[in-house]
C-alpha cells in the first residue's frame, strides 16, 4: 500500500510513445536518459514525445531535455513531438533557438526561452539581453544583477573553455511570487569529471569528488587556461544568497541548498555526451555583497560607469529609449530600471527629457508618479532630478504626479490594509 511516490514514473510508456507528466521535476531528465538507453540498443529508433500533460517548465528540466533531443537525433533516433502547445513552441523545446539567427528576439525577449550559444559573441549578446530584461521586469536588491551577470558569464565561458564542444544551451525564467530567478546551462562534452581527470595536478577518484573539487577557489585543470574561480565564486555568490545551485555532471551531482551542500551518485548517464548541467536560483529580494562572496574583489559595473557624466552622477536619456514614451509598460520597464540602478549604485540620477516634445499620462503616472510614491516625495527629490522638461511634458508630469499622490494618500489613510504600493516584481 504504501508507495513510494518518487517511484511513480514521471514519463509513461506505452510502445514508442513517452508521455510526459510534467517538465518541472529534475527526475524526468533521468527517466528520459534511461528510456533513451534501452532505445539506442533497440532496432526501433523512433519516439514519439507526448506533451499533452504539460502546463508549465522549469529550465534545470527544459534546458537539459531540449538538449539531449537535439544531440540524440544526430545519433539516429528521430523523434516526433504530440501536443507542441503553443507555450512549448515558444520555448523551443524542439530545436533550441539559434542566437545569430534569432538576435531581435534575444535582445527583446530572451527570458523563457532555449537558447543555443555556439561562440563568445553569442555569449555576450545573451547576458546583455538576460541583465536587460531581468531590470525591466523586476527589481533587484543590491549586488543581485552584478552577482547574476559575474556568475552566468563564468558559466556559459566554462562550456567553451572545458567541455570538449563549442556549444551549449541556455534558459532563464523569474518566478515574482517567490522572488526568484532560475537559469539553467547545459553542455554536451565530456563532462566535469573527465575534463578535470587530464589536469596534471588534481586526480579526483569519482565524479562527485570531481565537483567537490572544482566548486573549490583556486582549482583549474590547467592553470595557463583558467584560474579557477568561476564554480567557486558562483558557489560563493548563491550562498551568500542562499539560493540553490545544482551542478549535475557524469553520474554525479552536487547540490546546495540553505547554505548546505550534499553529493549524490549514480546519476543516470547516456553512453556519451554526458556532459554538464549548472542550476542555479537566485533571490533577488536578497541583498548580494559581492566583495563578500568573492573575497574582496569587486567586478567593475561597466553599464553603470557608461550612464555616468563628469561629476559621477548617472545620466538617462529619455529620447533614447527604445521603448517610447506613449505606454505604461514602457514606463514601468524604465521605473523598474531606474531602481535597479539606483540600487546598485547609491548615485543621484539625472532623467533627461531632451527631445520629448510629449509623454502620454500613463507613461508619466507609471514612471514618475510611481517613483515619487515609492521614494517619498524627499527621497524622490533626493535620488532624482528631472531635466530638459518642455512646458508641455511639465504639466502632464505635474498632473500624473499629483492624483498618485492624492491616490496614495487617501489609499494610506482611508485603508492602511490595502497596499498601494505599485507592484513592482510583477512582469508586464
Ligand atoms: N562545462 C564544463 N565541462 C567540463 N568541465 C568543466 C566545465 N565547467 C567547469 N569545468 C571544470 O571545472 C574546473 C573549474 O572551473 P572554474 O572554477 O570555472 O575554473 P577555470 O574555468 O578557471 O578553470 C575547470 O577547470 C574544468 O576542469
Ligand atoms: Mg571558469
Amino acid at each position: 500500500m504504501k508507495k513510494n511516490p518518487t517511484h511513480i514514473p514521471l514519463i509513461t510508456q506505452e510502445g514508442q510513445e513517452l508521455i510526459f507528466d510534467n517538465l518541472t521535476n529534475p527526475r524526468i531528465v533521468s527517466e528520459f536518459i534511461n528510456i533513451l538507453n534501452q532505445i539506442i540498443n533497440s532496432p526501433n529508433k523512433n519516439l514519439i514525445l507526448n506533451f499533452k500533460n504539460v502546463k508549465a517548465t522549469f529550465p534545470n528540466v527544459s534546458v537539459p531535455i531540449a538538449g539531449i533531443i537535439e544531440n540524440m537525433s544526430l545519433r539516429g533516433i528521430n523523434f516526433e513531438f504530440y501536443y507542441l502547445t503553443e507555450y512549448l513552441k515558444k520555448l523551443s523545446v524542439k530545436t533550441p533557438l539559434r542566437v545569430q539567427e534569432n538576435k531581435e528576439l534575444a535582445q527583446k525577449a530572451s527570458l523563457d526561452k532555449i537558447w543555443r550559444f555556439d561562440s563568445a559573441d553569442d555569449i555576450y549578446l545573451l547576458i546583455n539581453s538576460f541583465v536587460d530584461e531581468l531590470s525591466h521586469i523586476i527589481v533587484c536588491e543590491k549586488g543581485v544583477l552584478e552577482g547574476f551577470e559575474w556568475s552566468i558569464n563564468e558559466v556559459l565561458d566554462n562550456v567553451l573553455q572545458h567541455s570538449s564542444r563549442s556549444f551549449g544551451y541556455v534558459m532563464g525564467q523569474v518566478h515574482p511570487k517567490t522572488k526568484h530567478f532560475a537559469f539553467c546551462v547545459y553542455d554536451t562534452g565530456q563532462g566535469i569529471y573527465n575534463s578535470l581527470l587530464s589536469s596534471l595536478v588534481h586526480k579526483p577518484k569519482t565524479p562527485a569528488e570531481a565537483l567537490k573539487l572544482a566548486v573549490k577557489e583556486g582549482v583549474t585543470r590547467d592553470k595557463k587556461i583558467g584560474q579557477g574561480n568561476g564554480l567557486w565564486g558562483l558557489h560563493q555568490i548563491v550562498s551568500e544568497n542562499t539560493g540553490i545551485l545544482n551542478i549535475t555532471s557524469n553520474s554525479a551531482c552536487y547540490n546546495l541548498t540553505n547554505n548546505e551542500f550534499k553529493t549524490f551518485d549514480r546519476v543516470p548517464q547516456l553512453p556519451y555526451d554526458n556532459g554538464c548541467i549548472v542550476d542555479f536560483q537566485i533571490d533577488y529580494g536578497k541583498e548580494i555583497s559581492i566583495s563578500k562572496a568573492l573575497g574582496g574583489y569587486e567586478p567593475v559595473n561597466l553599464k553603470l560607469e557608461s550612464l555616468e557624466d563628469n561629476s559621477g552622477n548617472i545620466n538617462i536619456d529619455l529620447h533614447s529609449k527604445e521603448s517610447g514614451v506613449g505606454t505604461r509598460t514602457s514606463g514601468e520597464k524604465i521605473r523598474n530600471e531606474l531602481i535597479n540602478i539606483y540600487k546598485q549604485s547609491s548615485k543621484n540620477i539625472s532623467l533627461d527629457f531632451a527631445n520629448i516634445n510629449i509623454v502620454s499620462s500613463s507613461f508619466a503616472d507609471e514612471l514618475i508618479g510611481k517613483l515619487v510614491t515609492e521614494f517619498g516625495f524627499y527621497g524622490f527629490n533626493n535620488i532624482f532630478k528631472l531635466k530638459n522638461m518642455n512646458s508641455i511634458v511639465q504639466s502632464i508630469v505635474q498632473r500624473s504626479v499629483a492624483q498618485r499622490m492624492m491616490e496614495s494618500y487617501n489609499g494610506n489613510v482611508e485603508e492602511k490594509s490595502n497596499e498601494t504600493t505599485p507592484d513592482i516584481e510583477k512582469p508586464s
